[in-house]
């Protein structure tokens, strides 16, 4: 048995997540702990909401809500959602937490005393109607480049120009309006990465089988222009963790708070202290996971996200934890995504476009959108989601093949040998063969589980129910009933069989179907069926069972149009 500790990127608070979202991280990451569990490892999956920065107090500020008030509301929502998707978070803590608020600062003065922070000296826009120094997308101006009028002081979003606030014609803050701004010279604190440039390099050489969207992704930023940037981690604003350590500002730095990506990743560990806490555990319970002198060391952690996060993940973190000096937990496998692209255009939270978490759980249940999701993940390429072959997808796999086969031999044995496992007659050299073909596509299954092979995982799924439909299709008990009623009755047997043994195999990707399954066959006994024909002889003759309700309705074509035209717009 060994120790697994996935991490899934934070999903911000702004707001509820779209799908596209989902399926980048949390969602394979899910998919990848249930797995593990299910063969018997010990996993602590983490996840959190990332509370902290000028996107956070932007949305509060829209909602007319102090931010903590409405990031403690919005973490409930994001709660509430992860539960209807069926997301089996050993722990899902919020960045904003007492825990990361230590560790943070723990960190931060760790680096100073290596020697890798520096204070530099900068000039920033100050408003003197709000009182504070404007983070560069609190200004507004007309752009230097096109004459847009509402160009942000990072960026033109009609020219797409990189810009500073210094460079805005007729600047003026976004919070108030105010004209009344003028550039003081102020100071922050840089993480210096470049001095970790080498080490960094050695490490992501030392990892093996790391996806090259991973690897290429880093070696990029190490490499390309200047190499690995010094990078600003302090922000002025008020919503954050407060550059300060044991108590006392950092001189300089009075008022000001941590850049919300440096303390974001901390968060990891830091939601397992908080798991510790909300379980009564002691300290030691989370630093089994987290420090290599205090057991760790024989800990695999994997960590799921998007591609935008690789570059915070290669580098910014690890620079964090190495140069800390402390023996932290160092990932061992980062498996990232590309995206989810909507209906011949791009999901967007900003546009309102595409499906949302809330959207998609008020049209159908979780488990439909996680097997389409699974199916389709954006692993080697862009993917993209379309309400057609979402229709499909639902009607073939789910209704047809996996419905339809627990529907139809749960129903025929009800009415010939009654709600109970049939007994008598014997399997013959097809139930062999059948075994033998299950057993080989169990195999592969198992072995791109492993891998993080989502779509292949999906496809051998698929393959596994089909295998199940064929051998009925042969068998055709219905018909053997009529000339050999102990032949039928053994055959039942083993399709009942086959039926517990789906819903096992089939619960990382469509946990709530399955459960409902082992439930109707009143059984929980969820070993894994490593070894096949004993699976199939799991339930006895005589157990008795329920007919399930109808596992996977089909999405006629009204409603397929109806959703199509529902979601075409802006939300
Ligand atoms: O891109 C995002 O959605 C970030 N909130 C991810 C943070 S991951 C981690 F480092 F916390
Ligand atoms: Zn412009």
């Amino acid at each position: 048995m060994a120790r697994i500790l996935i991490t899934s990127a934070l999903p911000y608070i702004n707001g509820i997540k779209h799908l596209g979202n989902l399926v980048g991280s949390q969602l394979p990451a899910d998919l990848y702990a249930r797995y593990m569990r299910a063969r018997g490892h010990e996993v602590m999956f983490i996840c959190a909401t990332d509370e902290h920065g000028t996107p956070a107090e932007i949305a509060a500020a829209k909602a007319n809500q102090p931010v903590a008030e409405y990031c403690a509301e919005m973490h409930g929502v994001q709660s509430d959602l992860a539960r209807g998707f069926g997301l089996s978070f050993d722990h899902f803590g919020r960045s904003s937490s007492a825990r990361n608020h230590a560790l943070t600062q723990h960190f931060a003065k760790r680096l100073g005393e290596a020697g890798l922070i520096e204070q530099v000296s900068e000039k920033q826009v100050y408003s003197q109607t709000d009182g504070r120094f404007l983070p560069d997308r609190y200004i507004e101006g007309t752009c230097p480049n096109c004459g847009y009028e509402r160009a942000r002081g990072d960026q033109c979003e009609n020219c797409t120009k990189q810009l500073t606030p210094l460079e805005l014609i007729e600047p003026r803050s976004a919070i108030s309006g105010a004209t009344d701004l003028e550039v003081r010279e102020t100071h922050h604190l840089h993480l210096r990465q470049s001095k970790l440039r080498d080490t960094l390099d050695a490490w992501i050489d030392s990892q093996r089988g790391w996806p090259v969207l991973t690897t290429s992704i880093a070696k990029k930023w190490l490499h390309d222009g200047d190499g690995l940037q010094d990078r600003g981690i302090t922000r002025d604003l008020d919503w954050g963790v407060q550059v300060q350590f044991d108590g006392a500002p950092w001189s300089g730095l009075e008022g000001k708070v941590f850049y919300v990506w440096f303390d974001a990743p901390i968060e990891y560990i830091a939601a397992t202290a908080e798991w510790a806490d909300a379980h009564g555990k002691d300290e030691a319970a989370w630093r089994r996971w987290w420090r290599t002198d205090e057991g760790a060391d024989d800990v695999r952690y994997v960590q799921f996200m998007g591609k935008d996060n690789v570059p915070f993940h290669t580098l910014s973190f690890p620079a964090t934890l190495i140069g800390s000096g402390e023996p932290w937990k160092m990932v061992d496998y980062i498996k990232s995504f590309n995206y989810l692209n909507y209906d011949g255009g791009q999901f967007s939270t900003s546009l309102g476009r595409g499906v949302f978490m809330d959207q998609a759980l008020e049209i159908l249940p979780g488990d439909y959108w996680r097997w389409w999701l699974l199916s389709h993940a954006p692993e080697n390429s862009d993917s993209e989601f379309t309400w057609e072959n979402f229709q499909a997808s639902v009607n073939k796999d789910l209704a047809d093949v996996l419905g339809n086969l627990v529907s139809r031999v749960t129903k025929f044995c009800r009415s010939k040998f009654g709600e109970q496992v049939p007994d008598g007659g014997t399997t013959g050299p097809r139930e062999a063969q059948l075994v033998e073909s299950l057993t080989k596509r169990l195999r592969a299954y198992e072995t791109h589980m492993e891998a993080m092979e989502v779509r292949k995982s999906a496809t051998e799924l698929r393959a596994l129910w089909v295998l199940g439909n064929e051998y009925l299709q042969e068998a055709a008990p219905w018909s053997s009933f009529k000339t050999d009623p102990e032949q039928a009755a053994a055959q039942i047997r083993l399709a009942l069989n086959m039926i517990r043994f789906y819903a096992v195999i089939s619960k990382p990707f469509i946990p709530d179907a399955s459960a409902r399954i082992m439930a109707d066959l009143g059984c929980d006994d969820w070993s894994w069926p490593s070894d096949v024909a004993a699976a199939l002889e799991h339930l006895p003759a005589g157990h008795g069972f329920t007919v399930p309700e109808v596992l996977f309705a089909k999405i006629s074509d009204e409603s397929r149009s109806e959703w199509e035209e529902r979601f075409s717009g802006q939300r």
